[in-house]
């Protein structure tokens, strides 16, 4: 008997983006660009980083399990700690959901391309994953709702969606709801859901205390800290209760709960953070559509760039990397004729909207000579 199951064999392990320092060595550059991961590029929540160096003089003792954090988010949105779960980052939470929830006839239904974290968690499940395609680079909600079966345990929706940066809005999602039954668990995943709050037609779910949603947000995009693994759940008591069976006791660290409780209360990074990454979005999208590239209109921290194939998108990958702007192919999602570039600092923006037209002119020189 084969001691690896045949779905953890055909996974396709999670591949980060390079590294700035891998890129700069391998390049001799000065200066990198990495827009390759969504990251926040004005650093960590200064209160943040603060609180976990205060927060060193524990590390001998264990950690409480994310309480004081459940309560902090309790008081905050107005909930019980009871519908609250903190753990190692949302990606740890949507790890939780899969080992608690998915049995094997279970079914997972979201849309193609989702976000490559989520498919690798699903696929070494070993259930059943399947897909609708994207109606211009949005969810198809009606398609979903009309692929739900008997079968179907968990929907997962993202929501501004990585990586098109598109959302869907309060009325396609409540149309959506009522066509799930009630044993359907749907992940409403908003880790970038602060960049999206303020547009009137975003459904921010806390508006929606329904039994079988979670919640998952995440203190790693525009609180700025990746790093430490933060992240929470909002969903019904009874999910909660069974999530907290599955999660590691001791999860998050001491650190990384210090730093989100400190976040919380950071206003000016949030408001600094999120003034940065609208006009890194205007610029990006409107620079790159000038070079004559297609841009999907996004609400997130990041553009997805459509081009002819994949050839075109390892070229101009690689023509970027030189140049020292590392941003992130999408093959690995399912879509290698897209890129996705991440907004930076004004200068990382303005790099690689140079990079781009550098690349650009030197693929027509080259197509010319063909
Ligand atoms: C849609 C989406 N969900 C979840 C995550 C993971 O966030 P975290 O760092 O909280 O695990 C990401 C990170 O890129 C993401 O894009």
């Amino acid at each position: 008997m084969p001691l690896v199951p045949s779905y953890i064999e055909a996974l396709r392990p999670y591949e980060a983006g390079r590294t700035a320092e891998s890129v700069r060595r391998q390049y001799g550059l000065s200066r990198v660009a990495k827009l390759a991961s969504n990251e926040n590029p004005l650093g960590a929540s200064p209160r943040a980083v603060e609180a976990v160096r205060r927060s060193l003089e524990g590390l001998n003792l264990y950690p409480n399990g994310g309480l004081d954090l459940r309560e902090a988010l309790a008081r905050r949105f107005e909930l019980k700690p009871e519908n609250v779960i903190a753990g190692s980052g949302s990606e740890g939470i949507m790890s939780n959901i899969v080992r608690a929830f998915l049995c094997d006839d279970d079914e997972v239904l979201t849309s193609e391309a989702a976000f490559i974290g989520f498919q690798v968690l699903a696929r070494s499940r070993g259930v059943k994953y399947r897909t609708v395609p994207y109606r211009d680079w949005h969810y198809d909600l009606a398609a979903l709702a009309a692929e739900i079966n008997s079968h179907t345990k968990l929907v997962y929706l993202a929501n501004p969606n990585n990586p098109t940066g598109t959302i869907f809005t309060r009325r396609e999602f409540d149309d959506f709801y009522r066509h799930v039954p009630s044993r359907v668990l749907i992940i409403l995943d908003e880790a970038y859901f602060e960049y999206a709050k303020s547009n009137p037609q975003y459904p921010d779910s806390m508006h929606y205390r329904y039994d079988n949603v979670i919640t998952l947000r995440t203190f790693s995009k525009v609180y700025g800290l990746a790093g430490v693994r933060i992240g929470y759940g909002f969903a019904h008591e009874e999910l909660i209760r069974n999530l907290l069976k599955v999660k590691l006791p001791f999860e998050p660290s001491t650190p990384a709960q210090a730093a989100g409780m400190a976040a919380l209360s950071d206003d000016e990074f949030l408001a600094s953070s999120l003034e940065l990454n609208s006009r890194g979005l205007r610029q990006l999208t409107s620079d790159l559509e000038e070079i004559g590239i297609r841009v999907v209109p996004s609400q997130a921290n990041f553009v997805m760039i459509v081009l002819p194939g994949e050839t075109e998108a390892c070229r101009i990958f690689e023509e970027l990397l030189a140049q020292g702007v590392v941003v992130r192919p999408l093959k690995a999602f399912g879509l290698p004729n897209c890129l996705r570039i991440s907004t930076g600092t004004d200068q990382d923006n303005s790099l690689c909207i140079e990079a781009f037209r550098r690349s650009y002119a030197a693929i027509a020189r080259t197509n010319a000579v063909r």
